[in-house]
């Protein structure tokens, strides 16, 4: 039997009712929030992921879809969104043109991880990409706008944040932390010592329990903030506490990407496993430049809609829409055409097949139908028809050339 690979899943029926509810209900947010939406291509340059995502991150250094097209161009599905958006953002010169740009996006992206529970090799994010904006405020929004899109869909969530500082107060960290793991070199693991020549701070974000309680004692960023990224800091948790959304301070919070600067944050659930980062995000003020953009201020997230759609409470079954059904094989031709018409504005089932009345209102039910018509000989003869409501059982006779 031909199968699909490892780590990439079929969407369908039920989870496909989850997942467009999901993404309904996100782009929803996220066009009140101001947001427009951009697509970019599954298939980029090898060479942007390696110098937006970074040398240093497992993403790079071991996940990527990465091969030789025809052309011979080194080629790489995408294993995250910013790094396109980015791209499309200094390409079409919005860098340039300057002012604040607010996309959202949803769509796949492949990484080759080892699956399990919450972790596929082609996963679903929802995310989203401010541009223009050097002030914290936006970086409150963005956490502002994960939280009503969770809250919208029913899902509880731990927050946890963090300030990775910036061009001034990073490098001393820096220098401070290579100092703490060069004098404990001999008891981390080989990623680390990796780490440590390309992006030390990512040691911190290392999932060997070793290197962990090692790091419980290493310098932390929190206490290196220069005083611009402290005021910023105190000011995000300021901005959450006035509008009631709860967070933790979680000092080695730098997450999986190179390309933050000052804010980070990640949204969790104690609710799926292991693998229960929901959503995550942060600032990336140096990365449009980086990739050789005018200098631009920028702040996003991602939501991965694999996990949320474990924990989607989805809306009591709401009827709506109509169901026709034919009592005689001779009015099948009927109920094809008033279903062709009221499809113009209504969501409509029919089946093709004549039934009794018990087995059309079975159909009915099964797909929630709010409306129920029935046509049989009788229908034709009288030119009218019955149009029940199921929810409250009303009934209204009408002319079928009025339906
Ligand atoms: P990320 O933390 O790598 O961030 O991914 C965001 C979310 O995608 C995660 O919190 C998780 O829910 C989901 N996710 C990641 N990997 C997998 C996987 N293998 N299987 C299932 N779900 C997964 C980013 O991708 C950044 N681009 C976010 C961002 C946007 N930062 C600024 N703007």
């Amino acid at each position: 039997m031909v199968k699909s690979l490892r780590g990439m899943n079929d969407i369908l029926s039920e989870d496909y009712e989850r997942f467009t509810y999901f993404i309904n209900t996100a782009t929803d947010v996220a066009q009140r929030y101001g947001f427009h939406f951009i697509e970019t291509p599954l298939l980029e340059e090898t060479a942007l992921f390696k110098r937006s995502v970074g040398e240093s991150s497992d993403i790079v250094g071991k996940e990527m879809y990465q091969f030789i097209d025809k052309g011979k161009n080194d080629v790489c599905l995408r294993p995250e969104g910013t790094a396109g958006v980015v791209r499309a953002f200094i390409q079409k010169k919005l860098d340039k043109a300057g002012g604040i740009h607010r996309f959202f996006y949803h769509g796949s992206m492949f990484r080759y991880e080892r699956p399990q529970k919450g972790r596929l090799r082609q996963f679903h994010q929802f995310g989203v990409e401010s541009f223009g904006i050097d002030s914290v405020y936006e970086d409150a929004n963005m956490i502002m706008m994960v939280a009503d899109i969770l809250r919208e869909c029913g899902i509880g969530y731990r927050l946890q944040i963090n300030s990775l500082g910036d061009n001034n107060c990073m490098p001393e960290y820096r220098d401070n932390l290579v100092k703490f793991v060069t004098e404990c070199k001999d008891e981390v693991c080989e990623d680390c010592i990796r780490r440590l020549d390309i992006n030390p701070i990512r040691v911190l974000d290392c999932k060997n329990e070793k290197c962990q309680t090692l790091y419980t004692n290493a310098p932390k960023l929190i206490n290196n903030l220069c005083e611009a990224c402290e005021t910023d800091f105190t000011k995000l948790k300021k901005i959450l506490d006035d509008n009631e959304i709860n967070y933790e301070i979680d000092t080695n919070l730098v997450r999986g990407l190179d390309y933050y600067s000052k804010t980070a944050f990640e949204f969790v659930s104690d609710d799926i496993g292991s693998q229960s980062a929901i959503a995550g995000g942060g600032r990336y003020d140096r990365l449009v430049e980086f990739l050789d953009g005018r200098p631009t201020p920028a702040v996003g997230f991602a939501m991965g809609i694999e996990r949320l759609m474990e924990l989607i409470q989805m809306p009591q079954d709401i009827k709506s829409g109509y169901y026709i059904g034919a009592m005689d094989e001779e009015t099948v031709d009927l109920v094809v055409q008033l279903a062709h018409k009221k499809r113009h504005t209504d969501k409509v089932t029919i089946d093709y097949k004549a039934k009794n009345f018990k087995n059309h209102i079975k159909g009915a039910d099964k797909v929630n139908a709010k409306y129920f018509v029935l046509i049989g000989s009788n229908e034709i003869e009288s030119g009218k028809i019955v149009v029940k409501n199921v929810e409250d059982k009303s009934e209204n006779t009408i002319n079928i050339k009025d339906f």
